[in-house]
């Protein structure tokens, strides 16, 4: 074993270049960032909800600043790169892998969205080269540009010394991750070994949230069951429409642990196999490989799920050497302690490591820190 098998590395950290914060702050409609007066951080306002709740505010008196800010605070931790490395000095965290946060450029116009990329994606590689061996980056591609752009940024960031793939979120070239013209995106990732990491944004319709769903229950229900029901939904597709056949060397981290992919592929087999549609179609073959040996064969997941229960169920669908340590920095912030101080999203999401393989055993440093650093190589020449 090398020494790097014991290191901790957070896969799942975001971070806003300045660049993407201005950019941010110049627009109208969501996503945006806005200040308002006296209050203390400008709010980063992204969920179809929280635009709601500005467009209120903005009706109203503009004297009388509401106790109930929409959106989330955009503190230091958004932006700075001193503050992530605090962060991770102060949970012992040796390695993180960056990535913007949704909703990435989703919303960039196709006419800007190739230079956008590049100049987030350089920021990227920027931020990492001033903690070498420290910071490796998921970079993002401008989904909104014509496909020539959108293969050249893979041409681009392939080149770039810490990138080690990308993330991305469900929509796609906007039909779907299942859509066949993403396959030659697909294809030109796999060939050069950049691993996609698949994030939520959009969640569910919010009607499904209810009426009381906007006043009453704060952001719980998008982010605790929409995001995750969108991660597995995009994955089923891409399954259902053959993408990982048709690629074979693709690879996927899953956010949040798969959404719920490890508890629901039982399932989704079962539905597949008594489908009578797709019998018929001759879709359900003896030779077919089953969504369980996907998850074991082209998909990781991280350990971003706060409980040793669903991180057993992530273990079983993949495998242990298929789980990687995240923290989902900057999100979810302590609100009754000190935002320098410890986080729960690392102590949760460490206990239920230790928890599910017992404290400081092989697999556990192997999810900890060693897998990441095996499947994303994060070693270089410095
Ligand atoms: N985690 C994220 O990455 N994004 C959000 O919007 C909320 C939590
Ligand atoms: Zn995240």
């Amino acid at each position: 074993m090398s020494s790097l098998d014991s290191k901790v590395v957070d896969i799942h950290t975001h971070m806003y270049p300045p660049a993407y914060v201005e950019l941010l702050e110049s627009r109208k409609t969501i996503p945006l960032i806005r200040r308002f007066e006296g209050a203390k951080d400008p709010r980063y306002i992204i969920l179809p909800a929280e635009a709601e709740a500005l467009d209120k505010i903005t009706a109203s008196d503009p004297n009388t600043l509401p106790t109930n800010l929409p959106g989330r605070p955009v503190t230091t931790h958004y932006s700075s790169l001193a503050q992530k490395l605090h962060f991770m000095d102060t949970h012992g965290i040796d390695i993180s892998v960056i990535s913007l946060a949704n909703p990435w450029l989703d919303f960039v116009p196709s006419e800007t969205a190739g230079e956008t990329a590049k100049s987030v994606n350089s920021a990227f590689s920027e931020m990492c080269s001033t903690a070498p061996g420290r910071l490796f980056f998921f970079a993002t591609l401008p989904l909104t540009a014509p496909p020539e752009t959108l293969l050249a940024a893979i041409g681009h960031i392939k080149g770039l010394k810490y990138c080690r793939g990308v993330i991305l979120g469900t929509s796609g070239l906007g039909k779907g991750l299942d859509d066949a013209a993403l396959i030659p995106v697909f294809r030109a990732l796999a060939a050069n070994k950049l691993t996609i990491f698949l994030h939520p944004h959009y969640g569910l319709p919010s009607e499904v949230w209810g009426p009381r769903a906007t006043e009453e229950y704060g952001h719980v229900l998008p982010l605790a069951l929409g995001f995750p029901m969108e991660t597995t939904i995009a994955v089923a597709r891409m399954y259902l429409a053959g993408v990982f056949d048709a690629v074979p060397d693709l690879r996927m981290l899953l956010a949040h642990s798969g959404g719920t992919l490890p508890f629901l592929a039982g399932r989704i087999e079962s539905c597949i196999v008594h489908d009578g549609h797709l019998v018929r179609e001759g879709k359900v073959k003896s030779t077919r490989r089953t969504i369980w040996q996907v998850l074991k064969e082209q998909v990781y997941l991280d350990a971003v799920i706060y409980s040793d229960v669903g991180l057993k169920a992530a273990i079983d669908a993949s495998g242990v050497d298929r789980l990687m340590f995240g923290t989902d920095h900057p999100f979810f912030p302590p609100l009754n302690s000190d935002e320098q101080g410890e986080w729960e999203s690392m102590t949760w999401n460490k206990e239920a490591v230790s928890k599910a393989l017992g404290a400081d055993s092989e697999a556990a440093r192997a999810v900890m820190g060693g897998n990441a650093v095996e499947v994303l190589k994060l070693y270089g020449d410095d």
